[in-house]
């Protein structure tokens, strides 16, 4: 049977509950092949995707080793209960635990589920029962955890929660030292770190409601943490801030859970974006792009003394399809190829000629109010022209309907651009390219961006 597309969008109109996407788009768009860096509609038409699946496609569309490795498990063992086990899956955790104990020196053990929001779950889990239950996180102000309900607790925003309220877990939730708009009005060359001694402020004394001095416990279990916030806005935090963050939490006996289910996998050019910023975790938590988005296999690290069989049994949680082996055989083929290829180089080499070109978009456009970045984790603030700092929302809402028309040209040939929005007002362009991208997409994404921004000025 074939469908127009405004047939299609009838029975989605129809059919599909609008609650399980974001549906920013109107009309909504539908795609039906992707490659490489490019997803292409029905009429053909190429568009360069500078998201990639919000990071799960990190190795670029359908990427013949990893396309590979699932059509061989597809042939052989597509399929097993959880309960038994299969080769991929022991590989896979021993590479997984082995990397973490070369990275950072600390033995653990992985733990699997299906998506990143579960492996939240799983990760609050780990931590009630590792500290007689206490439920209370300290979280960042633009963090995201994921939507299901324990993992929405913890994600900054209330929006999440305002029709469904909170599960158990709750946060406090602490500024993220984001420097372009800092919290505290600080300039980062002469601030010190302030943000940090606020938030040790905190342990003063009994009275900021945290920490109780006599027997020196906090009533809060963890502090999640993305080292470069995702959904925030791409947030790169300055050097120091988490070395000092992670001395206070240890002195508390408070655990650091390490969020990398966008950042990880060298997004910002370290395997662990933490990696960039001198501190061990405690617990991390990983998805998306372990298997380049073709199966939403997703897990946690955790030290050894937090998730040893005594102390975290078996059954403390279970998804049918965690550890499946068709998501297990691509992810082994992910870590084995990530650990015999020079990620860090190309990405840091790219995301440096990347950030170069949008600097120079910076000096061209003043709505424009930020750019920065670390690997191919790259953002653009989109502000008001007059002072290139006030958020400018609409500007971005015009600039993504331009993208998404296809209507851009070079060389006499029609493009359009996939971008996602993030930010604490829904100002930035999260730029997330692929990490197989060329320096000549580059070029074109800079040259597109470019005639987007004059375009949209001039339209608006
Ligand atoms: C940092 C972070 N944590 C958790 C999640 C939730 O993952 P999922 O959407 O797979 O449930 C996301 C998703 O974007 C994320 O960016």
């Amino acid at each position: 049977m074939s469908l127009t597309e405004q047939e299609l969008l009838e029975l989605e109109a129809q059919y599909c509950s609008h609650g399980d996407t974001v549906h920013y788009h109107n009309p909504p768009k539908i795609f039906t092949r992707c490659e490489g860096s490019y997803m292409y509609d029905e009429k053909g038409q190429a568009f360069l995707d500078l998201q990639m699946w919000y990071s799960a496609a990190n190795f670029g569309y359908a990427n013949p080793r990893l396309n590979n490795a699932l059509k061989r498990q597809l042939d052989t063992l597509p399929q097993i209960t959880s309960e038994y086990l299969h080769k991929e899956k022991i590989l896979l955790a021993a590479a997984l635990a082995k990397n973490v104990e070369r990275t950072f020196g600390l033995k653990g053990r992985i733990h699997f589920n299906v998506g990143g929001s579960q492996a939240i779950e799983d990760s609050l889990k780990v931590i009630r029962n590792a500290t007689n239950g206490k439920s209370l996180m300290f979280a960042f102000e633009g963090g995201y955890h994921g939507r299901t309900l324990g993992a929405s607790s913890i994600t900054s925003s209330y929006r999440y929660r305002r029709r469904y309220g909170h599960f158990g877990e709750r946060a406090q939730f602490v500024p993220f030292p984001y420097c372009f708009r800092c919290p505290y009005g600080k300039k980062r060359e002469d601030c010190e770190l302030f943000c940090v001694d606020q938030f040790e402020r905190l342990f003063d004394s009994e009275y900021q409601g945290v920490w109780d001095p006599k027997v020196n416990s906090s009533e809060y279990a963890a502090f999640y943490v993305e080292s470069i916030q995702g959904t925030g806005g791409y947030v790169v935090p300055p050097q120091g801030y988490f070395e000092k963050l992670k001395k206070i939490l240890e002195a508390r006996k408070i655990l650091l859970v390490d969020d990398e289910v966008q950042m990880g996998f060298y997004r910002a050019g370290k395997f662990w974006s933490i990696e960039h910023f001198n501190i061990k975790p405690d617990i991390i938590v990983f998805g998306k792009a372990l298997t380049n988005g073709l199966n939403p296999l997703s897990g946690l690290w955790a030290r050894e003394e937090l998730i040893n069989p005594t102390l975290f049994p078996a059954g403390s949680t279970h998804s049918t399809f965690s550890s499946n082996p068709l998501g297990t055989a691509v992810a082994l083929e992910t870590v084995t190829m990530l650990e015999t290829s020079d990620y860090h180089h190309s990405t840091m080499e790219k995301g440096a000629y990347f950030l170069n070109g949008l600097k120079e978009l910076k000096r061209k456009h003043r709505i424009i109010g930020d750019v920065d970045g670390l690997g191919l984790a790259l953002r653009i603030e989109i502000c008001k022209a007059e002072d290139s700092f006030t958020p400018d929302k609409s500007m971005v809402d015009k600039l993504c309907e331009i993208a998404l028309s296809g209507t851009l040209e070079t060389n006499g040939k029609r493009y359009g651009l996939i971008l996602d929005i993030g930010g604490y007002y829904k100002n930035v362009i999260t730029l997330a390219p692929s990490l197989e991208i060329s320096y000549e997409e580059i070029d074109l994404a800079i040259s597109l961006l470019d005639q987007l921004f004059n375009r949209c000025v001039k339209e608006i």
